[in-house]
């Protein structure tokens, strides 16, 4: 299988087309609830003036869009050429103060240059993580980026709950094999490493930011494939937001949200 400069398997490279079965394709207001989940957190602890930010990972520039018409500047960085494809496509669908605000970098999240050193104010790697056998490059490449005192927002699938989103499904087979098993690789999805909350809070500690928040994304949601049915949307978000900061809730949403300060 691909690795990434000798540091194991990326599972994102190790299966092409992932870019194709990706996300709500050219979808301009592409959204969803962990979208709108993750916005409220950033929103909610950023300082109120413009940012730089870095997003590892962020290729298609659905959340580089979002930060830039809060008036952030974005540099994403992505190893996929077709997803940084995607995020050309669609960014200019959208207006000139927005894309002027972003650039896009095809490149491993791993990689930093000299002058990327302490560049970002916030520094974003949401999703990634469960693509790299080994997470740590990634993680001490996120803090690196980081400013003192700025931070570093984490999403990653939370192994905890492996069971749940097949279980809520009604998949008993899967929910089974994922309790006895303690993964959800036997399931319907591309191979990945899940990696737990508390590896990834002891690697952001040990490159130099300390966790200061967190949150889980996905409790009574993510096992939904199609519509979510609701008399008022902003409920299920506001159900949503609050079991993802209370436990024991948050252990078993399907990600955990970390954000991390930079000491
Ligand atoms: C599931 S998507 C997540 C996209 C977005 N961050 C989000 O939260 O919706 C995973 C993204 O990570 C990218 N990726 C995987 N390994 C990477 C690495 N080592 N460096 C940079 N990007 C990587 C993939 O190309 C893909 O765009």
């Amino acid at each position: 299988m691909p690795g990434t400069a000798g540091r194991g398997v990326n599972y994102w490279s190790a299966a092409p087309g992932l870019a194709d079965a990706f996300g709500p394709a050219g979808a301009d207001g592409a959204t969803s609830i962990p979208l709108e989940l993750t916005i409220r957190t950033l929103a909610a602890i950023l300082p109120d003036r413009p940012l730089r930010v870095v997003d590892l990972g962020g290729g298609d520039a659905v959340l580089a869009i979002r930060l830039s018409a809060m008036n952030h500047a974005v540099v994403v960085q992505d190893i996929d050429p077709h997803m940084i494809a995607r995020g050309e496509q669609r960014l200019a669908r959208h207006p000139r103060a927005i894309r002027d605000r972003i650039r896009l970098i095809c490149a491993d999240g791993a990689t930093i240059a000299a002058d990327q050193v302490e560049i970002a104010d916030l520094v974003c790697c949401h999703s990634v993580l469960m693509y790299e056998d080994d997470p740590a490059p990634l993680v001490r490449t996120s803090v690196a980026l980081c400013k003192p005192d700025g931070l570093v927002s984490i999403i990653a699938i939370n192994p905890a709950a492996a069971a749940m989103r097949a279980g809520l499904a009604g998949r008993w087979r899967e929910a089974r094999i994922a309790l006895e098993t303690g993964d959800d690789a036997h399931g319907p999805y591309a191979a990945s490493r899940n990696h737990a909350r508390e590896t990834i809070v002891a690697l952001l500690a040990a490159a130099g930011a300390a966790v200061v928040a967190w949150s889980g994304i996905g409790i009574f949601t993510d096992h939904h494939s199609g519509a979510i049915v609701a008399d008022d949307p902003q409920e299920v978000l506001r159900a949503e937001w609050l079991a993802g900061r209370q436990d024991p809730y948050r252990q078993v949403a399907r990600c955990y949200h970390l954000i991390a300060r930079k000491t």
